[in-house]
């Protein structure tokens, strides 16, 4: 059975030419780069130029990325990083409940620490709200973190207009840009950030190597790891080389196919949709409709509990997620979802469809198929009836 990755969201397979690139790091290209010898050299120019292929898919200088061990190091450093550095000019926060873990947990770290966190609210989308935004900002804010791209929902942030109201009251702005970059087009010289997260295993590299973009001038933030002064003494530890030339390999292709990537992905996304809309009586769609990831879906059908859709998908070689996250043995409702305020029935009738480079145009069909036939399945054994579907 032909098996159907959609769930590039969770995470990408590494690309051929980025293995590719990372094999020789694992054999004769050992060296440490803080070595003075010739292989140690030899290292860090692989690390330069790593540093360089990143730094040219956001529009960055080189100096102005630090690798990390990936999104949530990146999203944990530009945080505690910039509270800890200004705390002795205010303690306030500004973040979002349809954040990452990464960042709501962190966020939740610094509360017990003492700092105040303050959360905007979003519409029924998911998107800010920016007039709320701006009423939250004091005298005390220091940073405000709200995310590019929502890895659930799909949602896109206006990222443009919440950097300029930073700018304008004098505070920094951190975004999670893990599910943007190498999705769309993310340019620090246009967008308003200060400081920006990304993630190797989101674009085709490998997992666990990230980095964050700090712009030239940001104050400097208090690092989370001390160690031998690497990353410019913003994160100690002997550089992951292997992993950040892959993800060095990722972003230039990312970068190379940016645009063929976009419009083909949510081609592909756009016709599964249509497809599920005239074939399945009551789905529902979430996100924004413009403002959205090119290549997520996020639905759910009526009578349909998500964990039992992705069960049978899964039973068909079909990988999705769903909205609901597995803890202790009981079933959690998303938290994207109750900011949102989708009603806790939907919440658990949820899934999430994320596209990538290797679907193809027929797989939408098989999609489609396997989903009605899961749908009348569940609803039949549960004697949900679609003639009752409610508007
Ligand atoms: C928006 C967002 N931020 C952060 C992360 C964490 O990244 P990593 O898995 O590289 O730690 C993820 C991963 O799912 C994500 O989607």
């Amino acid at each position: 059975m032909q098996q159907i990755y959609l769930d590039h969201n969770a995470t990408t397979p590494v690309d051929k030419e980025v293995l590719e690139a990372m094999l020789p790091l694992f054999r004769d290209a050992f060296g440490n780069p803080s070595s003075a010898h010739a292989r140690g050299r030899a290292a860090r120019v692989c690390l330069d130029q790593a540093r360089e292929q990143v730094a040219a898919l956001i529009g960055a200088h080189p100096v102005e990325i630090t690798f990390t061990s990936g999104g949530t190091e990146s999203d944990n450093l530009a945080i505690t990083g910039t509270a800890r550095a200004l705390k002795n000019k205010g303690n306030h926060i500004i973040t979002s409940r349809v954040e990452h873990p990464a960042v709501l947990n962190t966020c939740e770290e610094l509360r017990k620490e003492g700092f105040d966190i303050g959360y905007v609210p979003v519409d029924s989308h998911g998107r800010i709200d920016c007039s709320a935004l701006a009423d939250l900002i004091t005298d005390e804010t220091t940073l405000i973190t709200l995310q590019h791209g929502n890895s659930e929902v799909g949602t896109l942030q206006p990222i443009e207009k919440i950097g300029e109201l930073a700018r304008a009251r004098g505070v920094l702005f951190h975004t999670d840009a893990v599910q943007t970059v190498s999705k769309i087009a993310v340019d620090t010289q246009i967008l308003p950030v200060d400081l920006l997260s990304l993630s190797a295993h989101k674009m085709y590299g490998p997992k666990g190597v990230g980095a964050l973009y700090i712009r030239r001038g940001t104050p400097p933030l208090s690092p989370l790891i001390s160690g031998g002064g690497q990353e410019k003494k913003r994160r100690g530890g002997t550089e992951n080389v292997p992993g950040i030339v892959g993800l060095g390999k990722a972003a230039e292709i990312a970068q190379s196919r940016l645009e063929s990537d976009q419009s083909r992905v949510s081609e592909l996304r756009n016709d599964l949709r249509r497809q599920i809309e005239s074939r399945i009586p009551g789905a529902r769609f979430y996100g924004h409709p413009e403002f959205c990831l090119p290549n997520t879906l996020y639905l759910g059908f009526d009578g349909v509990e998500g964990q039992t859709l992705m069960i049978h998908l899964d039973l068909s070689g079909i990988f999705v997620s769903t909205g609901t996250a597995c803890s202790s043995g009981s079933i959690l409702p998303s938290e994207v979802l109750g900011a949102m305020a989708v009603p806790e029935s939907e919440m658990v009738q949820t899934i999430r469809i994320s596209l990538g480079r290797g679907n193809q145009t027929e797989d939408m069909t098989r999609v489609s198929d396997a989903l009605e036939k899961a749908v009348l399945e569940i609803r039949s054994k549960t004697g949900f009836s679609a003639g009752a579907v409610p508007k």
